[in-house]
């Protein structure tokens, strides 16, 4: 098994993801490519406002709309989406200004925290998500029944964001639910109140609302947990500090059975016996490798040297290809 099987899986999500600069947008935009010119109709989505996956590609995604790439045979699209403008949208319609340098979180929604005392402590225990994660899940979301793409490639933002976005199922589902119970207890007693005292009998459609976002939640949850529609791809380099927190990382996909059986060790020193610095690196590497192999048995490792160059363009992102999936 290698990372070339991703091609022939029937993914609906690829989410890539690892600690800040270890080459996730370069690994994304890759495969990206790689799945479109294997017949996958694809849709890269990137929700980090540093516009990498538009660098990646050197081309402009950024208008907040779905962009076809060029230069791919295949059929490719990007959309990246800017969490400072999105933000923007998203405090016009909550009625709350808010500074476009401030992304709204959603515990900025007004009267959420008093409604959250109402409903329990335990939602309070499980950190809101930012506005970026909360957009990247709103794509995992707008997509798990629409079949306009036949994978979502998603380049996540660092680590830490990314737990924050696998907590938004669970979130979401406490939320909703609470929500629902009371809905239903409102609607219920307005019910009773309507039925002794008279008056509209048209029906709420509240609850059913809920319902349907539950429902939504659930079908998009059970297929970021199917390993035949979803693979998370851990990107990591071989540096100690990266192997802890791809080890960190892993716990939480397994906490949220999010499947994740492939890992790419990146900017590996290559060998060069000239050169006594880059011996030393390219030694200590190959040690944390043996780690790494150790510390994942079950994964598929794919191991990539240090470009001389930064991948950048489709020829280069081509060209890291061949090293990420050789034929
Ligand atoms: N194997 C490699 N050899 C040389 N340069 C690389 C390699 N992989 C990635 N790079 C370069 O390293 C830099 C960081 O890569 P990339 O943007 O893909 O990382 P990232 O994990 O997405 O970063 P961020 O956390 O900032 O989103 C880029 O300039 C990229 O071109
Ligand atoms: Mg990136």
């Amino acid at each position: 098994m290698s990372l070339k099987d991703i091609l022939e899986m029937d993914l609906k999500y690829l989410l890539v993801g690892g600690k800040g600069g270890v080459g996730k947008t370069s690994v994304a935009s890759s495969l990206a490519i790689a799945l479109a010119e294997h017949g996958r109709r694809v849709l890269i989505i990137s929700t980090d406002p540093a516009h990498s996956v538009s660098d990646s590609f050197e081309m402009d995604f950024s208008s907040g709309e779905i962009t076809k790439v060029k230069g791919v045979v295949g059929d490719l699209f990007a959309l990246e989406i800017n969490p400072a403008t999105a933000g923007e949208e998203f405090s016009k319609a909550i009625g709350q200004p808010m500074g476009t340098d401030q992304f709204p979180q959603f515990g900025a929604i007004p009267g959420l925290s008093e409604l959250q005392q109402g409903l329990g402590q335990d939602l309070q225990s499980i950190p809101p998500p930012g506005m970026d994660e909360a957009l990247a899940f709103g794509k995992i979301l707008e997509y798990a029944e629409d079949d306009s793409y036949d994978t979502i490639v998603l380049d996540t933002a660092p680590t830490g964001h990314t737990l924050r976005l696998l907590n938004i199922p669970e979130f979401l589902d406490s939320f909703l639910g609470r929500m629902l119970k009371m809905k239903t207890f409102l609607s219920n007693a307005m019910t009773m109140m309507k039925s002794l005292f008279g008056g509209d009998q048209e029906k709420d459609r509240t609850v059913e609302t809920l319902e349907a976002m539950k429902e939504k939640v659930l079908i998009a949850r059970d297929k970021l947990m199917d390993e035949t529609k979803t693979q998370f791809v851990k990107v990591l380099i071989p540096t100690m500090m990266s192997v802890f927190e791809t080890e960190r990382l892993a716990e939480e996909l397994n906490q949220h059975l999010i499947p994740h059986k492939f890992s790419v060790v990146n900017m590996i020193n290559p060998q060069n016996s000239d050169c006594p610095y880059c011996m030393h690196r390219h030694n200590e590497h190959q040690k944390n490798i043996d780690y790494i192999k150790s510390a994942f048995p079950l994964d598929q490792i794919t191991t990539i040297e240090a470009f001389d160059r930064e991948i950048r363009g489709i020829d280069m992102l081509k060209e890291f290809n061949s090293k990420l999936i050789p034929e």
